[in-house]
């Protein structure tokens, strides 16, 4: 890791094409050594409104693109929509789309930019946490259909990704403990328990100080980097950064997105976790040391009885499930996650109840 801050680089390699992610302070330089006449910025609207002014002169008129990132601009009409007005503009092969924000816009500049003249390039300055430490590597682009979220999409990977930590300043509590609650995922699947412990144990001088968030970015794009440098197409070893995240998206989705998703992912990695002993992967000890871990990041929220079925029903949709049963990764202690495959039954139904009536005594009903 000091390897890595000495050189503020990381480079990752894709089977596209490889790409660098280096860490920045300011983006008015880097950008204007990689911009060219007839490129593009989109800019989520707050982040311009706070930061743009810095990057006016770099581009043309009428190429800054300021958008709203929110859930429903990431549509394939809003998309459409996008692509035209570029072409109207006269955008070329070589021109290069520049993306400032969040995943949102990520995913909506990548997904443009991956069918555009059949592939132009992108670079992408991340401005969340879960940005800056999970989504700005791994080639994925998604866009929402109807109801379904991320159901379109390609593997698209950017052509170089500069983050500037400051960015994280000006970011709402509730997006920090979303990035939060996904660099822990990352280090319970890698079994650093230290990194996991110190995160945790500096959480709220973290959440006031955003910036000295550095460190972790950097260990959970290393941790993701091994990943899916083998598997980028998500066949077989990425599969494992599902943990906690078939039961955090089925809370999300029973709680019609009142949670954010990476503190419904730190409950789902509970979840997982309590299946995990109830199953007896683990002993009460390995539950009890990763619950205390992640119980900071855990949202205030209990889900009563009366919704335990809409939870199950929503999780017999996932994706990932073979006939009637879940598909999940489970595990066996720190580090040592598993894919499995639990039957949709009783069973299942009276664990996931007794988490929440054993878990969320002191939790308040939202659903
Ligand atoms: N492509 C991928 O690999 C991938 C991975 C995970 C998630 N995603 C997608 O990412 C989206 C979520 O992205 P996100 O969590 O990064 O947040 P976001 O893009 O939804 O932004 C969250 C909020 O923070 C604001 N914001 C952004 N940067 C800011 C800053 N520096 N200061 C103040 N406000 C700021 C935004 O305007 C927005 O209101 C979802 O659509 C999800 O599906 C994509």
């Amino acid at each position: 890791m000091v390897d890595m801050l000495m050189s503020k680089k990381l480079l990752i390699k894709s089977r596209l094409k490889n790409y660098e992610v280096s860490f920045v302070d300011g983006l008015a330089e880097p950008i204007k050594a990689s911009v060219k006449r007839g490129d593009f910025l989109f800019i989520d609207e707050k982040v311009d409104k706070l930061y743009g002014e810095k990057l006016r002169g770099l581009f043309a008129e009428g190429s800054i693109i300021a958008l709203d990132a929110s859930e429903q601009n990431k549509t394939i009409d809003n998309c459409y929509r996008l692509i035209e007005s570029l072409i109207e503009k006269n955008i070329r092969k070589n021109n290069t789309i520049f993306a400032l924000g969040g995943g949102v816009i990520e995913d909506i500049a990548g997904f443009i930019s991956s069918v555009i003249y059949r592939g132009i390039d992108w670079i992408f300055c991340p401005t969340t946490l879960l940005a800056q430490a999970d989504s700005c590597i791994g080639s994925k682009t998604s866009i929402n259909m109807g109801k379904y979220k991320n159901l379109l999409g390609s593997f698209y990977p950017p052509s170089k990704v500069f983050i500037d930590t400051d960015f994280l300043k000006s970011l709402p509590q509730k997006e920090l403990k979303s990035g939060i609650g996904e660099m822990l995922h990352f280090f319970l699947i890698d079994g650093n328990k230290r990194l996991a412990e110190t995160l945790m144990a500096d959480y709220n001088d973290l959440l006031s100080s955003p910036g000295d968030l550095k460190e972790y970015i950097i260990a959970s794009l290393k941790i993701k980097k091994e990943i899916i440098e083998i598997d980028e197409l998500d066949r077989g070893e990425r599969n494992l950064f599902n943990y906690g995240h078939t039961f955090g998206h089925a809370i999300e989705t029973v709680t019609g997105y009142a949670i954010n998703h990476g503190q419904a992912v730190t409950m789902g990695m509970d979840i997982a976790n309590y299946l995990s002993l109830k199953l007896g992967y683990i002993d009460k000890k390995a539950f009890d040391d990763m619950h205390k871990i992640l119980d900071k990041n855990i949202p205030d929220f209990k889900l009563e009885e009366d919704h335990i079925d809409d939870y199950l029903k929503t999780l017999s949709r996932d994706k990932k499930n073979i006939g009637k049963e879940l598909g999940c990764i489970l595990t066996k202690g720190h580090g040592k996650m598993m894919r499995m495959q639990i039957p949709m039954d009783g069973k299942l139904k009276s664990i996931i109840k007794s988490y929440f009536e054993e878990s969320g005594s002191h939790a308040e009903d939202i659903s």
